[in-house]
């Protein structure tokens, strides 16, 4: 049996957790891909299961994460209805659980989370799409608001919160955007209309500008009924964490989990095509090799990264 190197832990804990293992090669089953990952983002999705805050829902330890995946196809399973060919560079979204995760030599995933890469870009700058493109796109999808709406987004110089104000200027809305003063310029060239600085001032500074609210939320930045006050009198606050219910004014927050869209090849192979025409901007903090997982999770935990860090298999 051949043998592929992936990043795994058995048992949570911090950064140095992560070590290179062994594992058998897997197989692309029916509907299946097997992909060679080139490039595997690193997230705070990643990062949390990594800490046990995620159950791992009866599987068993080694745990590989990593959602974003980019490289060439090595094999396509039995019956496996696609136009991709072996040798295609694409990107997929992985849905973690157990030893089956991006932080791999090797990945099979159903061929519906797979999606040719962008042209011209590179497996990097591929990897940082798929995940969070989707989950902004999810996030849209679900506030379900008529173009020309005012929708305002936290944490909106992370991969998240990026794609987000992005996807709602290409649907035709008016963001509004958190930023550090140092972000301000990145922010801006994500195409915000206005740039509020972030934390707790936040609500209450978008209230001055919106005297009746905005229209729409999407909580990148995980600050949760910090700004409800921002919001227009029934309107929905998308949070990606979880916590959903009805606030004051009927002000709702609606819990997204982007599995939901994980098994949607328009919805990846629309971003792909976004990519491709400048809509979205794929941001690649650093690249750093597999065996420098703990280090990026090291980065990444301690915030201020602008981009996703990528290790490259
Ligand atoms: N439910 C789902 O399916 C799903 C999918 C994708 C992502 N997510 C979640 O979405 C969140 C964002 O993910 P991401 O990949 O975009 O992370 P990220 O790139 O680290 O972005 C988060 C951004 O929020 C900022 N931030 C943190 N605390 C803040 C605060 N109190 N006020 C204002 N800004 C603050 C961060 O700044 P600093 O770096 O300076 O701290 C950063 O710019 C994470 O919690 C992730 O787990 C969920």
């Amino acid at each position: 049996m051949r043998h592929m190197k992936a990043i795994a832990y058995t048992e949570p804990g911090g950064p140095d957790v992560l070590h290179v293992i062994e594992l058998p090669d897997p197989q692309a089953d029916t509907g299946e891909i097997l992909i060679r990952v080139r490039a595997a983002a690193v997230s705070p999705t990643d990062t949390m299961r990594r800490i046990g805050a995620r159950d791992p829902g009866g599987a068993q330890p080694p745990y590989v994460v990593g959602m974003d995946a980019a490289g060439v196809i090595e094999a396509i399973g039995p019956d496996t209805d696609t136009d991709l060919q072996v040798g295609d560079e694409v990107m997929a979204i992985v849905v973690p659980s157990g030893s089956h995760g991006a932080y791999a030599e090797k990945v099979a995933v159903p061929a519906t989370s797979v999606a040719r890469i962008p042209q011209g870009v590179s497996f990097a700058e591929a990897a940082t799409l798929p995940m969070n493109g989707l989950t902004a796109r999810l996030a849209l999808d679900t506030l379900k608001l008529p173009a020309g709406s005012t929708i305002a987004v936290t944490g909106a110089a992370g991969a998240f919160g990026g794609y987000s104000v992005q996807l709602a200027k290409a649907d035709g809305h008016t963001v509004v955007a958190d930023a550090a003063a140092k972000d301000e310029e990145l922010v801006k060239s994500l195409g915000a209309d206005v740039i509020l600085p972030r934390g707790e001032g936040f609500a209450a500074a978008v209230r001055e500008r919106f005297p009746d609210g905005v229209d729409g939320m999407i909580d990148g930045a995980v600050q949760l009924d910090e700004i409800v006050p921002a919001a227009k009198d029934g309107a929905t606050i998308v949070t990606i964490r979880g916590d959903k219910g009805e606030r004051d004014r009927g002000v709702m927050f609606w819990s997204i989990v982007v599995s939901k869209y994980a098994f949607d090849p328009v919805a990846l192979d629309t971003l792909r095509r976004q990519a491709e025409a400048g809509v979205v901007s794929l941001r690649v903090a650093d690249v750093l090799p597999k065996e420098q997982a703990a280090e990026a999770h090291r980065r990444l935990e301690a915030g201020g990264v602008r981009g996703r860090i990528v290790l490259e298999f």
